[in-house]
């Protein structure tokens, strides 16, 4: 499922991001990528441990945290630490992979990358190109959205970014190990609970929305994995 996320970051997160990226110590994007993936991608990100990604990647955390949508959507079990990254100038193209399976936090944790997730940090109109292209079985979708809006899809997914042309793209990158595995069931569960919600909004608490919210939670019994 490919899902967009309005407003995760809001003006005054996205002007603490900006001042945190006026001294940012951008380095080769190639260093954290796997061997398919290093002969294709072309970017610019900021080390882990730097002042600007850490204060970035608390402010998309918390705007994540936030997004019951996001919750409903992702389930999240585990986050690998979330990326800053920019395509400018040279650097400015990650072209087709599928991102590796599993990341390993600094802790020696594993993180099974079931679900990607990219922040858009400015807006559209600074730059040309820089689209995301996600590929799945209903064909190519591009994506590129207002500074502070998300997307997610699946982990599984074929991806690329397309050349920045003009100006610099700026968006910051995670993924997610899910409770659920299946981008299938995880559709399900959504939808399931996002009407639901609908239904709870339109008709109040009904006998029926009782029972559809245990229903809920007996599917999601059946398929997290904890
Ligand atoms: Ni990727």
């Amino acid at each position: 499922m490919l899902l967009t996320l309005p407003d995760i970051l809001n003006p005054d997160d996205l002007r603490k991001v900006y001042h945190a990226l006026i001294q940012a110590p951008w380095t080769d994007g190639r260093e954290s990528a796997g061997t398919q993936a290093r002969a294709v991608k072309n970017n610019l990100q900021l080390p882990h441990d730097c002042k600007a990604a850490q204060t970035i990647r608390s402010l998309v955390l918390a705007g994540l945290d936030r997004s019951p949508r996001f919750f409903s959507a992702v389930l999240p079990r585990k986050v690998f630490t979330p990326r800053i990254n920019r395509y400018a100038g040279d650097s400015n193209a990650y072209g087709n992979h599928i991102d590796n399976a599993v990341r390993v936090l600094p802790s020696g944790e594993r993180v099974r990358t079931d679900v990607s997730c990219t922040v858009f940090l400015n807006d559209p109109a600074d730059y040309d190109g820089g689209e995301l292209v996600v590929s799945d079985t209903f064909g190519e979708h591009s994506v590129k959205l207002p500074a502070g809006h998300a997307v997610i899809y699946p982990g599984t997914s074929l991806h690329q970014v397309t050349p920045v042309t003009r100006g610099e793209r700026l968006a910051c990158f995670l993924w997610v190990q899910s409770l659920v595995r299946s981008d299938e069931q995880r559709r399900l569960l959504f939808d399931f609970d996002m009407n639901l919600l609908a239904l709870r909004q339109r008709h109040g608490e009904t006998p029926e929305t009782t029972m559809l919210t245990g229903t809920y939670h007996n599917l999601l019994r059946q398929w997290a994995d904890t």
